[in-house]
């Protein structure tokens, strides 16, 4: 039976960075209340010409690169996002023009900040079918396009930004299972339709990001170690053999909040990209993983899980190892 990996990751972000302070210039708000309550410390913001596309072209161009293929090796490529303007062509058919990949299946899908881990099932699952060999899978967010600027309860809160992985077929091992040997471990997903207002894009042509911040908090404490725990045992493994945690960058507390309910090993690493890059939605799994990568934090086939959750409300994450 045929599985699929992390073969390579890529990210970007725009260079212009805002500041706390320079925030507070803007709202009436503080440094010391952001990083207090959410551990963020800045956020990078896309220029006005700088569209999702383009984010989302130049990651997936690294991840690309990072992998050695040819862009004709590429038959899937699915963007994770729901702040891309444009509906036709989609974002993912606009990565393929730009970055020359002839005849792949391309799509986005908008499951709010829980898109990318689900798009990276999506791509598992298709592989594993045989539908595809290598896929691009991103997350790209323009959050900037969708904040109230004078809302000091969200516009805190939101940064730009991109992350790609190219994943690609394997051969499992014999009796392997979940994300040891073959890569990329079952996905535990799902959502509760009686949040689906808890996070929500309000408007139509322009909208803006709007949610119930106190009770997604309390849901994200309250739900989400369970579900951790579940995508480790479907992967054959426990949070303490996990070499790595990568949950949605939404706010530093609920990251220690859900982690600290886990039996993970004390060396274990932990994303904390939300203090440099605040909460870019579906871009903030592939953004962190691919930095962490990058550094050389996490050891190549290393367990890592990786859990996202958002507007719907949704959640999607697995165990993958990274690559
Ligand atoms: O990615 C999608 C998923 N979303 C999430 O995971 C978000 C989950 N929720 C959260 O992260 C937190 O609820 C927030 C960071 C959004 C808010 O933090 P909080 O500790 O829940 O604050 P709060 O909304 O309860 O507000 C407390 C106080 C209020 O003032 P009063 O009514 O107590 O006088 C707010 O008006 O803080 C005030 N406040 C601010 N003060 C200074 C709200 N925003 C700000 C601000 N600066 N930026």
């Amino acid at each position: 039976m045929s599985g699929s990996r992390i073969a390579a990751l890529g990210h970007y972000q725009p260079s212009r960075v805002l500041t706390n302070d320079e925030l507070s210039t803007m709202v009436d708000t503080s440094d010391e209340w952001i990083r207090r309550r959410t551990g963020i410390a800045t956020r990078r913001i896309a220029a006005p010409d700088e569209s999702v596309t383009d984010m989302a072209a130049a990651a997936a161009g690294k991840a690309l690169a990072s992998a050695g293929l040819r862009p004709s090796g590429i038959d899937l490529i699915t963007v994770a996002t729901c702040t891309a303007i444009d509906r036709c062509p989609s974002t993912a058919a606009q990565v393929a023009a730009r970055l020359g990949i002839p005849s792949a299946v391309a799509y986005d899908l908008n499951n709010g900040c829980a898109g990318f881990t689900t798009a990276l099932a999506g791509a598992d699952h298709a592989v594993r079918a045989g539908a595809a060999r290598h896929a691009l899978v991103i997350g790209a967010e323009k959050m900037s396009d969708v904040t109230d600027w004078t809302d000091r309860g969200t516009c805190v809160l939101l940064g730009d930004g991109a992350g790609a992985a190219v994943v690609s077929a394997v051969e499992e091992a014999d009796g392997a299972e979940g994300a040891g040997r073959a890569g990329i471990g079952p996905v535990v997903w799902g959502s509760d339709p009686t949040r689906a207002d808890a996070v929500r894009l309000v408007g139509d042509w322009h909208p803006h990001f709007a949610q119930e911040g106190q009770s997604v908090f309390r849901w994200a404490t309250g739900e989400l170690p369970a579900i951790a725990r579940e995508a480790c045992r479907r992967a054959g493994l426990t949070p303490a053999d996990l070499a790595g945690v990568i949950t949605h960058q939404a706010n530093l507390r609920i990251i220690e909040a859900v982690l600290r309910q886990l039996d993970l090993r004390d060396d274990v690493v932990i994303a904390q990209d939300v203090v440099e890059s605040g909460n870019t939605s579906a871009a903030s799994v592939p953004l962190a993983l691919s930095k962490l990568t990058e550094r050389g934090d996490i050891p190549s086939g290393a367990p890592v899980l990786l859990l996202a959750f958002g507007g719907g409300l949704s959640w999607a994450g697995q165990v993958v190892a990274c690559p």
